[in-house]
């Protein structure tokens, strides 16, 4: 009898073990379908995607499709939500509306800028911070564009249509409402010698790129992630994020774009 009871779990046993075992082999995305990230609303889009781009990692091709990389630029757009808070989200999909203008925006110093550049408080204030820093280690950055208004993004970015055409200037330059700038959260730089699309060649701009995180700074448009932004490295853009994300950022070297859709976006 004991000897029956035995046999009959491990046949119950044998048998769990081999349909667990299929059920796994027979899904190789059941982990990124059970993540909080997989919408299921999407998953034609994911498919179709995932044919478009094979070599991409299922859950790269979720990440991006959230994203809307899927469809053209400036298509199938949203209002950003989480406005006045570090994590709004501003790209070529999620845009502000006219008259979004940030709450608590002060002006910077004239040590910290060339004048008449606004950041929300708590980004200006840790802006000032590494500025202090990176001078008493000896580099120079200063604040040369942060917050721009809806109005002041029409002009610029017509200006830039005008001298380039409009596919050019989409590289480059965002359409009013799209505009990163217009969050008061992210700030162009230079290192007052240099003309800012020099940046990259300075030392200053190595001392940021050890350094921007800790003060809760990111890089937002990288070399190579073009594809994701949706515009050209800008060695020179800086986004206040916070230093919990932007040190997560830094260690996985995402974009801002991508990070927002795995651990922020709850809608
Ligand atoms: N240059 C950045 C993308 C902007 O126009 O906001
Ligand atoms: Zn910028």
């Amino acid at each position: 009898m004991k000897k029956n009871v035995f046999l009959l779990i491990l046949c119950l046993f044998v048998v769990l073990t081999a349909c667990g075992k299929q059920q796994t082999s027979s899904n190789p995305h059941e982990k990124e379908e059970k993540a909080s990230f997989y919408k299921k609303e999407n998953q034609e889009r994911y498919q179709a995607y995932q044919k478009q781009m094979p070599d991409l990692s299922f859950k790269d091709v979720i990440l991006r499709v959230n994203i809307g990389l899927d469809q053209p630029y400036y298509t199938h757009t949203v209002e950003s939500p989480y406005q006045n808070t570090n994590q709004l989200l501003v790209n070529k999909y999620y845009y502000l509306g006219e008259d979004y203008v940030p709450k608590n925006l002060v002006e910077l110093d004239g040590t910290y800028s060339k004048g008449g550049i606004y950041l929300v408080k708590e980004a200006a204030q840790a802006f000032q911070k590494m500025v202090d820093q990176a001078k008493a280690d000896g580099y120079s950055i200063r604040a040369i564009s942060a917050y721009r208004s809806y109005q002041y993004q029409v002009h610029l970015y017509q200006r830039y249509v005008d001298q380039d055409g409009q596919e050019e200037a989409d590289t480059y330059s965002a359409r009013p409402g799209f505009s990163e700038h217009q969050t008061g959260l992210c700030v162009d730089v230079d290192n007052r010698v240099m003309d800012f699309n020099h940046f990259e060649e300075t030392k200053s701009f190595q001392w940021m790129m050890e350094n921007a995180a800790r003060y809760g700074f990111i890089l937002r448009y990288p070399k190579g992630k073009e594809a994701i932004t949706g515009y050209q490295y800008e060695a020179w853009h800086y986004r206040y994020v916070g230093e919990e994300i932007a040190n997560d950022i830094k260690e996985h070297g995402m974009t801002y774009d991508e990070y927002y859709m795995e651990f922020i976006d709850k809608e």
